[in-house]
């Protein structure tokens, strides 16, 4: 990479340089990762700056910065529970497609380390209260004093086919029968194996950073709000979308570094994969991290790559919302373009990805190859722009239900307490309603338990205060009042921002439509640069649904119309002005020379020990007497070619029993020369898909079904399939077994 404009950095003495940065090391930071690295530094030889006098040493370290990455499984049980996302009793897993993985990325201060950001990027539908709790109190018995409320954040990539149950509040647990204890234990352990890895691979490097657009990627979901921002607002963009995708590449060493792993932000709706779909994946984003991974290192299993590849969220699918509704007239025609409709219905109208004539994986692949090619332009472009400055962050707790300050224009307003609307009801495009709203009902097809459960099954009328408060918006849930059995929706939320040089990340608790990003960001940006914090060079992205879910934000137009996002806008209208106020009031936490943290705020509660769960333990597998678990019921044929799809199917367990974790429930090996077998797919591999069926309850037999759809970079030889699966016997022993096909060729 050619070195840019007035970057001086890393010139002169370096084994001066070394010695200042083993100076400004506190032992205790050192890992064997930066020794190493940093012996590797004395030995290079200054190329840079023409030959110019010596730097000093505080220059040097300008730019510097230690670095890791990491990544954990955090795939939950895979099989008869709920998906989270589209929040439908329907979806519930059958099995795996992809796994879900928290991907990490750690930057520290190099003079002053113990000033350090831990990004986790998780394969989840959103960051939550209770699972940040549970990996911030590991963290502390781990490693005491170094990671904090305020430089640890939890991302969810909004994956709409992750396993759900693992959240704090009572609403979305809504579908999935209560709490999952076994969803929340993957997420934090994963997320804890992936920080421990960056932290000891953390050694000195730069980073540096660019933006892209990529094109028909993704779509406003409802231009029609949109349509209600100020024409003269509205005329300083290019449309309804954002498209630009910024990237932030991480270097180790100097001089001739090694990139070992990138963060990206694009804004699409992790809905590329439908909501019929019970195969756990990690849609878009996942897809595109792991086509990235294995395109460093093709060698490498999924999740077991050094180099780790971000891809973040930051809205939309592709072609827009069309009907689905056999044998009317409207069928396949768009739909209602203001109310999203069929024949009044919402229930048809089902958003389009690029792939959808083909397959239900198909849309989700296309999206996520644009964002790894425009991942791949960014990491290979001569043009990045090389980060340097401190590494600062700031966090506190806010009660929103009553959060009184300032608009600009000086009206003392305040927000409400959460509540959601009619046109919450009605879903989306994506995926036609949500929560399973029909309240205390035994008419739905799918009868769901957790209102029996839940005293009092509608949330309490609102007081003619609280609509007034969320005017226009007609309550339809008012769960800011819904304690019983415990908190429905958070009141308490997180506000945090990262700051890393002239880049700064907004760490948002909720999702924000394309103008809300923009007002938010441009207002930070602004006072950063008028309060002389950062220079003109500032670069402001915004990220989540990121720590606590609070649903959506819009703008005070858009929430004037009421779609699925105003009515889904939890504080009422003054939600996003709120939002901006907070974390504007926090850009002097992240100058240079800032060394405290705001007032804590409410703390809120961890609801997880007193949760609802009602979903029903394994009882026992077992097998027909004279069978084996691991039989081969269905074996592959003799012959394939590539392209075509090898099938079989085992006598099986419930994959609850196991969640193997950094492991796998299937292996495709490759017959070696030597006799040997070598592992070529599991079942991360997005070729691959495993299915569980339980094919006798009371007896407690289930088969399991693997299929493989031969790329075409497959060599010709010899493979075979293993399923590995753990049976529970009666008195709860669990005991692991494998099943073995015979061998068969590809051509
Ligand atoms: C899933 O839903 C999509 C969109 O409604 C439809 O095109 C597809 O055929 C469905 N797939 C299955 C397996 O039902
Ligand atoms: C939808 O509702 C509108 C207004 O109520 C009505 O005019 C129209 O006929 C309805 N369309 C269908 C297909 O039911
Ligand atoms: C919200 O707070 C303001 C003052 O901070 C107070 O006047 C008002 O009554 C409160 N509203 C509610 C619903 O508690
Ligand atoms: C300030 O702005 C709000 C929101 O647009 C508006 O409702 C209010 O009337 C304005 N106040 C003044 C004094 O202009
Ligand atoms: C729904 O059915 C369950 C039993 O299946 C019963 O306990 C419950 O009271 C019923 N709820 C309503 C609202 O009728
Ligand atoms: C299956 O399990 C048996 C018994 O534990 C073991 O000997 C064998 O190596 C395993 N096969 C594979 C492919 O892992």
């Amino acid at each position: 990479m050619a070195p840019l404009a007035g970057q001086e950095v890393f010139t002169g003495s370096l084994s001066a340089l070394w010695g200042n940065i083993r100076h400004a090391i506190p032992s205790q930071f050192l890992t064997k990762a930066m020794i190493g690295t940093l012996a590797l530094l004395g030995t290079i030889s200054p190329t840079r700056n023409n030959g110019q006098p010596q730097l000093s040493a505080s220059t040097h370290l300008e730019g510097l910065y230690l670095l890791g990455v990491g990544i954990g499984d955090v795939t939950g049980p895979v099989v008869e529970t709920n998906m989270f996302g589209y929040a439908s009793m329907a979806q519930t897993d059958s099995g795996v497609h992809m796994r879900q993985w928290s991907r990490v990325f750690i930057v520290a201060d190099s003079a002053n380390p113990s000033q350090r950001v831990v990004y986790i990027n998780a394969d989840i539908s959103a960051g939550d209260t209770a699972v940040r709790r549970g990996i911030l109190t590991k963290l502390e018995e781990l490693y005491p004093g170094i990671y904090t409320e305020a430089n640890v954040a939890l991302v969810g990539t909004h994956s709409h086919s992750g396993v759900g149950g693992y959240v704090n509040n009572l609403l979305p647990q809504l579908t999935s029968l209560g709490f999952v204890r076994q969803t929340y234990d993957a997420i934090v352990d994963g997320t804890i194996g992936a920080i421990s890895q960056a932290h000891d691979s953390l050694a000195p490097g730069y980073l540096s950073l660019g933006k892209t657009i990529v094109q028909d990627a993704s779509i406003n979901r409802s231009p029609y709000s949109y349509l209600a921002n100020p024409e003269d607002e509205r005329a300083r963009y290019s449309g309804d979308l954002e498209n630009t995708m910024s990237l932030l590449k991480f270097t180790h060493g100097v001089d001739s570094g090694s990139d070992i792993g990138f963060l990206s932000w694009f804004a699409v709706h992790g809905t590329s994969i439908y909501e019929n779909n019970t195969l756990i994946s990690t849609d878009n984003k996942g897809m595109a991290a792991y086509l990235y991974e294995a395109y460093m290192e093709p060698d490498s299993l999924p999740g077991h790559a050094k180099f780790v590849a971000g891809f973040s969220q930051c809205g939309p699918n592709t072609l827009g919302a069309f009907c689905e509704s056999p044998g009317q007239p409207w069928d396949g025609l768009p739909c209602d373009f203001e109310r999203s409709t069929c024949g009044n219905r919402t229930q048809e109208c089902h958003g389009r990805g690029p792939g959808y004539m083909i397959s239900d994986f198909k849309s989700n692949e296309i999206i996520g190859t644009r964002q790894f090619e425009g991942a791949k332009l960014l990491m290979e472009s001569p043009d990045l722009q090389r980060i340097a400055g401190p590494v600062r962050s700031v966090h506190t707790y806010v009660d929103m239900s009553n959060y009184t300050f300032a608009l600009t224009n000086g009206t003392i307003v305040n927000t409400c307490p959460p509540a959601l609307g009619f046109g919450f009801a009605g879903g989306t495009t994506d995926g036609p309603g949500a929560f399973d709203f029909v309240q205390g009902t035994n008419s739905s097809a799918h009868h769901n338990p957790m209102w029996d459960g839940v005293k009092g099954a509608v949330t309490p009328p609102p007081t003619e205060e609280e609509k007034a408060c969320h005017w226009p918006k007609p309550i339809l849930l008012n769960v800011g009042a819904a304690h019983k059995p415990y908190h429905w929706s958070p009141s308490i939320i997180d506000i945090q921002i990262f700051r890393v040089g002239q880049l700064v990340i907004l760490i948002l608790p909720s999702e924000f439509t394309t103008m809300s990003g923009r007002r938010l960001r441009e207002a930070m940006r602004a006072k950063l640069i008028e309060d002389g914090i950062v220079g003109q060079d500032a670069y402001v992205v915004a990220v989540g649904p990121a720590n606590t879910y609070a649903h959506y934000t819009t703008t005070r137009e858009e929430y004037g119309i009421q779609r699925y996002e105003g009515a889904s806008t939890l504080y009422g209208p003054n939600t996003l002005d709120a939002y901006i106020h907070l974390y504007t009031e926090l850009a002097n936490y992240l100058s240079e020379d800032a060394t405290d943290q705001p007032p804590s705020g409410p703390i809120p509660e961890d609801l997880t020990p007193n949760a609802i769960s009602l979903q029903k333990p394994v009882v026992k597998d077992s097998v027909p007497p004279f069978k084996k678990f691991g039989d081969v019921l269905e074996e592959p044929s003799p012959v394939y070619f590539k392209g075509e799809t090898v099938q079989a199917v085992f006598r099986g367990a419930n994959p609850r029993n196991n969640l193997r974790l950094e492991e796998t429930f299937l292996a495709v090996e490759q017959a070696l020369d030597d006799g040997e077998w070598k592992v070529v797919r599991t079942d991360s591999h997005p070729s691959t898909t495993f299915r569980w069926m339980r094919t006798q309850e009371l007896l407690g037999f289930s088969t399991i079904t693997i299929t493989w759809t031969i790329e075409d970079s497959t060599p010709a030889g010899d493979y075979r399939i293993v399923y590995y699966g753990d049976a529970k016997h009666l008195g709860g022993n669990i005991e692991s077994f494998n099943g073995t096909t015979p061998t068969f060729s590809i051509m």
